[in-house]
């Protein structure tokens, strides 16, 4: 069978969590396969709401195989934060969740150096999640990373190796850390950490396909967000696009089958980085309000505007996306006007491509759709829907070119219509 994979299309926070714990019962394995703590997958089910960071959304469901991927970085001490508070709330993970041996580790000098990075970077800020993301990709271009099967041999002589490098550049930095302590959370988690199944993921993986079960992607962050097609330099330090399933899991572009692209009725942003149909008024307030947009991982608010075809046009193209998935189109239930992107004007031209830098001097040019004025969060069907809503959807669709396959009306797994 092909593998699926699920991503978002603007900047994370799209609601892939949900979605994926939705589409879960169709697959057998739940792989996760870029990105690492810095992501914050919210689920909400049977009143109760969970955040995941590293482990993929399929470990709610009873026999799923999840898997994380080559292509994730791991943080043991935050994996066994989180391991634990599944536990407590009644999820067995140990025989479901595989971990790759390729996927690099976060040390904690790699948190620190995003501390000591971005004090550094003064206005230019990046705002990333201070969770390493950064540095530990890049000590895996530069060769330098350490990998979770190196656990398995002579670890603390590569631990140390690397932690001395990594002090010589804190070093250069006005920087003051304690190292100590966060060695010793670190060093627990690892223990933790080789108590779960460390495997060959690329060929567990092949295998599954190759017998026939059904396996689902799951991207984190968003296509915007990517380190290639993102909005650099203010981006993730990974690829977040569908390319990114083949390299972060070790699967050939044959295999990839549905691209799901997943998106918000409007858009938000956590950090820094262009935004071109970004509000600063009421509008904005009512969706940071109501969609209760506040980073998951740093409580941060979201910057919150309204949808973007242009930077959906482009991500639809680079993620080959096959099916549209929109999410927290009861957020705008209140609103009397929906403002849609359809063109950018930079420096009196009109353009529906997205441009090299999505800069300050974009004028987004909006078509006005009448609102639904009706609170949509307890529909059950597409039939249910407002005449306006409606309206809304086919104009979307009209100019993606894509179908809107899942609408979701409000957080909860019930909460989701298929049409
Ligand atoms: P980093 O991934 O922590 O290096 O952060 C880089 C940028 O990506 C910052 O603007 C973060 O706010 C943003 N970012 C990282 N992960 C997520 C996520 O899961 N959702 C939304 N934004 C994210
Ligand atoms: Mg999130």
């Amino acid at each position: 069978m092909k593998v699926d994979v699920l991503l978002g299309l603007q900047w994370g926070d799209e609601g892939k969590g949900k979605i994926v714990d939705v589409l879960t019962p169709n697959y057998q394995v739940v792989a996760r396969f870029q990105g690492g703590p810095n992501a914050g997958h919210t689920l909400e089910f049977e009143s109760q709401k969970y955040v995941l960071r590293s482990i993929p959304s399929g470990i709610f469901q009873g026999g799923k195989i999840n898997l994380i991927g080559n292509g994730v970085v791991i943080d043991p001490a935050l994996f066994k934060a989180e391991v634990e508070a599944l536990e407590a709330s009644g999820h067995k993970l140990i025989d479901r969740l595989y971990i790759s041996k390729k996927a690099h580790l976060i040390l904690p000098t790699h948190r620190l150096l995003d501390d000591a990075y971005e004090s550094a970077k003064g206005n230019d800020k990046i705002g990333t999640t201070g969770k390493g993301i950064g540095p530990t990709y890049t000590d895996k271009v530069s060769r330098n990373g350490l990998r979770v099967g190196d656990v398995l041999h002579n670890f603390q002589e590569k631990y140390d190796a690397a932690v001395e490098k990594h002090k010589l550049i804190l070093a250069q930095y006005d920087f003051e850390y304690d190292l100590k302590s966060l060695e010793e959370e670190w060093f627990a988690g690892l223990e933790k950490l080789k108590s779960f199944k460390l495997i060959d993921s690329e060929h567990f993986i092949n295998n599954q396909i190759r017998e026939g079960r059904s396996v689902l992607a799951e991207g984190a962050q968003g296509s915007l967000l990517d380190v290639d097609f993102g909005t650099y330099p203010f981006v993730t330090s990974s690829n977040t696009v569908c390319a990114g399933a083949c390299t972060g899991l070790g699967i050939s572009p044959h295999n990839i089958g549905e691209v799901f692209g997943i998106f918000k009725a409007y858009c938000t942003r956590v950090g820094s980085g262009p935004f071109p149909t970004e509000l600063f008024d009421a509008d904005a307030d009512e969706m940071r309000n109501k969609g209760n947009e506040y980073g998951s991982v740093t409580g941060r608010p979201r910057r919150c505007g309204w949808i973007d075809l242009v930077a959906l046009k482009y991500t639809i193209m680079i993620n080959g996306v096959t099916q549209l998935i929109m999410m927290k189109s009861d957020v705008l239930d209140a609103f009397d006007t929906i403002n849609v992107c359809v063109a950018y004007n930079i420096d009196g031209k009109r353009t529906e491509e997205f441009p090299f830098e999505a800069n300050e001097e974009i004028q987004p040019d909006y078509v006005e759709l009448p609102g639904w004025k009706t609170d949509m969060t307890a529909m059950q069907s597409e039939d249910e829907f407002p005449e306006e809503f409606n309206a809304l959807l086919s104009f979307l669709e009209e100019e993606l070119e894509v179908p809107i396959k899942i609408v979701s009306v409000g957080p909860d797994r019930a909460q989701t219509i298929i049409r």
